[in-house]
């Protein structure tokens, strides 16, 4: 999802600068120091130390480099004043920090997600008095960073940690727990009166409303919370949060001064809000001084536990997860969890940039960022399942980010598809996009379903170990395929015009829902039944695998052979939108790309009439993953399908900000010319990502963009919902999946490696032969998950000749829908 793109495109210009280089020499000596020598089965032994976690935090990436547990509920990182503040950072330093908030997303668009309960520090701010002023609001904390000599900000951050030197002199640690975070500020010698500031009410969207405080004078713990607006739906949510304050090494006592503010000034003594005569304020909160350690440095803890339920759970989550107060605990804790996760995926680095391999753990980073884990925290109903919340969104994440989790995190995957159930037996669909525990409008149709078809196709024969109930998960599929909701812009599908039509008309106004997207619906609706058909057939329903199969087929109900792209009367056929009578509508092909005479842009608007959401008609006539084949017959065969990628790429109609095109540069695979699919998605990665701040050429969209670089990088792509891979060449010599269920490892070994075109172009990186496990594969185009289940070598022999193929036979060829299925 990029909703804000163009915008931030238009402000940011300033984000391609001098740091770009400062990061990657920042990037190769932490490589070089945490590699070991070649030889040994673990060559990665610290993942998290080459984890960049600046990347995309300039140019619109809004991606989160604060500390957090893999998929933790709290989320604590410095929030600045950016435009492009919606995970709360800016690495610009020309942008200020405004305080330090427990709970973010990662990647989003929409307004500024959650951003709540932010902390301050200050070292004076004239006198405690009421209605004497104190820079309490946000406006007033607009503090510069210190800059390090490379004008860079003085911030750091590694997974589970994060530190900076604001210019008032006092430096900012944060560490996390699940729900709970700790922050240590340690103020500059000679501070006599330290000062703290917890902030109930900024949530970055200037939303609360009921806001709730209460202090303790005697122990200085501050609990409170308010009711926010949501990011990206029509809906509010409530949110809590208990703050206790320790000194580090030294007795810290009651506050000397205590009090409420209001804006800009403080309300010296009250300790609830009630005593405040104010009706409504968006800025309020606590403000609390401090004796200081002496005459020495002075270094205060605050733990902050967080709630969607109570002020009183948000304390008692605290209490159970940092009784002790202790940093440096919970600090090494989160970094050994992410050590141990990012360690299942190995590499060998010889001949390969560092800058690549740190690209490749931070990528993988990010895809466990979100969803996050909320258990416990569902103020909506009661249950033992696992509740995850900030899906946002799955049409953003189900292309990649869970076949990524399927290769080495198949526990916190079925935590996850156990959540999404118990929501659909609540509300009674799957949740498309969700945040703050509210619904979020759905972007492309019921893109819940391939998430749970891409967890059961992998893992049913371990489904009931890992607790995920088949019947349940096939009742929630079939909720979303056949019932139509009261509202299909926040949950399920147009599901009576599909079943009716096989398609979404564009002309039908129903009261339940906005008419808009009618054509990428349909392509995602057929998608999403594939991947029911393939549950249905292990789940032994052959009628229903027949029926969902058939349904997936629907696509071509809305190509219409005979529209071209104007100018280019060769490229003809395409997704078109399509009255409910049979006949078309038309759409210009470029509509939408960069191309588009029209510049318009198909984000979430209810006026829409054309069709499509955030990708061009072109890009969306190549969206039929379940069906290629199908798709290079419609074209007009291989040659001009051939034809109509180049076209893509060549006329800059590839999208690398947006979903929809990231399978693209692999469909040549399809076509017998896996060869060109290895040069286009090199070339890709080479042209729009990399480990600089700027290093995301749009918003990472949860993790979406981080798991879909990580596949390039590996040599694979994967189609959800099936057993099937395309396979490229790794940009390694050799890479590894630990997969815990399974307890075995997969290795894909290149076996004269010879290094990566820097450009992505040419190099010996053509995959010409495959053997597993010494015996040769039928395929130099895909994997079986048959490999990945017994924990195979898998060994690629390279060529620099690019006109290889997928090999002898049909059978080589990936297979596609019509071409016999996936069985
Ligand atoms: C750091 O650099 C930025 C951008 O040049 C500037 O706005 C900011 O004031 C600097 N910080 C300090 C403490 O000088
Ligand atoms: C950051 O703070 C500095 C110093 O007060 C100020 O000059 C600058 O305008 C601020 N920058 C922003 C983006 O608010
Ligand atoms: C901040 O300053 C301290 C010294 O006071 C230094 O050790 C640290 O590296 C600096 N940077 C960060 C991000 O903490
Ligand atoms: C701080 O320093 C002053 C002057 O040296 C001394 O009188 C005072 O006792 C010191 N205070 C503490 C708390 O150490
Ligand atoms: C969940 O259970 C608790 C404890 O019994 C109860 O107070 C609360 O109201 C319940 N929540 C919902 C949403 O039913
Ligand atoms: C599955 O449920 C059982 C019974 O509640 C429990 O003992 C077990 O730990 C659960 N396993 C997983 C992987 O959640
Ligand atoms: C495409 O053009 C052919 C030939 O003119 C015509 O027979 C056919 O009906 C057209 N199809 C559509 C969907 O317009
Ligand atoms: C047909 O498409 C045009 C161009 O997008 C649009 O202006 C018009 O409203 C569409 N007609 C209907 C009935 O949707
Ligand atoms: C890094 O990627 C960004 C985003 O695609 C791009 O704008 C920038 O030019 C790249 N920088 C380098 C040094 O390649
Ligand atoms: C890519 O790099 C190779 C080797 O440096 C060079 O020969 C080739 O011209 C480059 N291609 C492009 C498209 O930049
Ligand atoms: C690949 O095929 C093209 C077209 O047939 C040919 O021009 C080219 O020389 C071939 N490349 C190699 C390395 O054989």
């Amino acid at each position: 999802m990029k909703k804000l793109t163009f915008v931030l495109l238009a402000l940011c210009t300033w984000g391609f600068g001098a740091n770009a280089d400062v990061n990657l020499i920042a990037s190769l000596s932490t490589v070089s120091s945490a590699i070991q020598p070649s030889g040994t089965t673990v060559t990665i032994k610290d993942p998290a130390s080459l984890v960049n976690l600046f990347i995309g935090t300039r140019n619109g990436g809004h991606t989160f480099p604060g500390a957090t547990l893999p998929h933790g509920m709290v989320k604590v990182g410095m929030d600045t004043n950016s435009p492009g503040n919606h995970a709360g950072y800016d690495g610009d330093p020309q942008f200020n920090a405004t305080g330090f908030s427990q709970l973010h997303d990662d990647g989003t668009g929409g307004a500024v997600p959650l951003s709540l309960f932010k902390l301050w520090a200050f070292t004076s701010c004239g006198q405690f008095d009421t209605f004497e002023e104190c820079q309490t609001s946000i406006a007033g904390r607009n503090v510069p960073r210190k800059n390090l000599s490379t004008g860079l900000p003085d911030d750091f951050a590694e997974p589970g940690y994060f530190a900076s030197n604001l210019s008032t002199g006092i430096r900012v640690e944060l560490t996390a727990t699940r729900r709970a975070a700790i922050h240590r500020y340690t103020f500059p010698s000679g501070t006599r009166n330290p000062r703290m500031v917890v902030d109930i009410t900024n949530d970055g969207q200037q939303s609360s409303t009921d806001p709730i405080m209460d202090l303790d004078s005697e122990t200085g713990r501050v609990s409170g919370g308010a009711s926010f607006a949501a990011s990206f739906g029509p809906g509010r949510y409530r949110a809590f949060t208990c703050v206790d304050f320790k000194g580090d090494g030294f007795e810290l006592g009651s506050p000397r001064e205590f009090g409420a503010w209001l804006g800009n000034f403080p309300v010296r003594q009250t300790t609830n809000l009630h005593q405040l005569y104010t009706s409504f304020r968006d800025e309020l909160g606590s403000l609390l001084t401090f004796a200081p350690n002496g005459n020495g440095t002075t270094s205060i803890l605050a733990r902050v536990g967080v709630s969607f339920i109570s002020p009183e759970q948000a304390c008692s989550n605290a209490e159970e997860e940092i009784p002790d107060f202790d940093f440096e605990r919970v600090k090494s804790s989160a970094w050994a969890q992410w050590n141990e996760l990012l360690g299942r995926i190995q590499v060998k680095t010889d001949n390969v940039d560092p800058e690549i391999v740190s690209l490749l753990y931070s990528s993988s980073y990010r895809t466990h960022i979100s969803p996050a884990d909320y258990t416990g925290e569902n103020p909506k109903w009661n249950s033992t399942e696992p509740y995850y919340d900030s899906f946002y969104c799955n049409w953003d994440t189900y292309r990649t980010l869970y076949s990524w989790m399927a290769l080495h995190d198949p526990d916190t995957f079925a935590r996850i598809v156990r959540g999404l159930i118990n929501i659909q037996q609540h509300e009674g669909w799957l949740p498309e996009c969700r945040g703050a525990t509210a619904q979020h409008f759905i972007q492309g149709g019921s893109n819940g379903d391939p998430i749970l078809g891409e967890f059961f196709v992998k893992f049913h024969e371990h489904a009931s170990a890992l607790n995920v109930s088949a019947s349940a998960l096939y009742a929630a599929l079939l909720a979303d395929a056949e019932d139509q909701p009261p509202n299909w812009d926040l949950q399920g599908r147009q599901a009576n015009m599909w079943k009716k039509l096989g398609y979404i008309p564009s002309d039908v106004w129903e009261p339940s829902g906005t008419n808009t997207k009618q054509v990428s619906r349909t392509l995602e609706y057929a998608f999403s039944d594939f991947t029911i058909s393939q549950v249905a057939k292990i789940l032994g329903k052959k009628a229903d695998g027949t029926k969902y199969a058939k349904r997936a087929g629907n696509f071509v109900n809305v190509f219409n052979p005979n529209t071209t792209v104007p100018g280019h009367d060769d490229i003809k056929g395409m997704m078109q939108p399509r009255f409910a009578d049979g006949t078309f509508n038309f759409t210009d092909p470029r509509h939408c790309s960069v191309n588009d005479p029209e510049q318009s842009t198909c984000f979430l608007n209810a006026a829409n009439v054309d069709g499509f959401y955030e990708g061009s008609p072109i890009v969306y006539t190549q969206y039929v993953p379940q069906d290629t084949a199908r798709l290079i017959q419609l074209q007009g065969g291989n040659q001009k399908f051939i034809d109509r990628l180049n076209f893509i790429f060549n006329e800059n109609f590839f999208d690398s900000t947006d979903e929809p095109s990231q399978q693209i540069p692999f469909m040549y695979h399809y076509a017998n010319r896996p060869g060109l699919s290895t040069q286009r998605s090199r070339q890709v990665i080479a042209e729009f990502y990399n480990t600089s701040s700027n290093g995301l050429p749009g918003n990472d969209d949860s993790g979406a963009m981080g798991s879909y670089v990580a596949f390039y990088l590996a040599g694979l792509y994967p189609l959800p919902a099936t057993r099937q891979f395309l396979l490229s060449s790794p940009f390694f010599p050799e890479i590894s999946f630990f997969n815990p269920i399974f307890g075995k490892t997969t290795t894909i070994k290149a076996n004269n490696f010879k290094g990566n075109p820097t450009n992505g172009t040419g190099g010996t990186v053509f995959v010409k032969g495959v053997k597993i496990d010494g015996v040769p594969w039928g395929s130099n185009c895909f994997l079986d998950w048959n490999a990945f289940i017994k924990g195979s070598v898998v060994e690629l022999d390279l060529t620099d000749n690019i006109n290889v193929t997928c090999g002898k036979g049909s059978d080589a060829l990936p297979p596609s829908l019509s071409t016999g299925g996936y069985d």
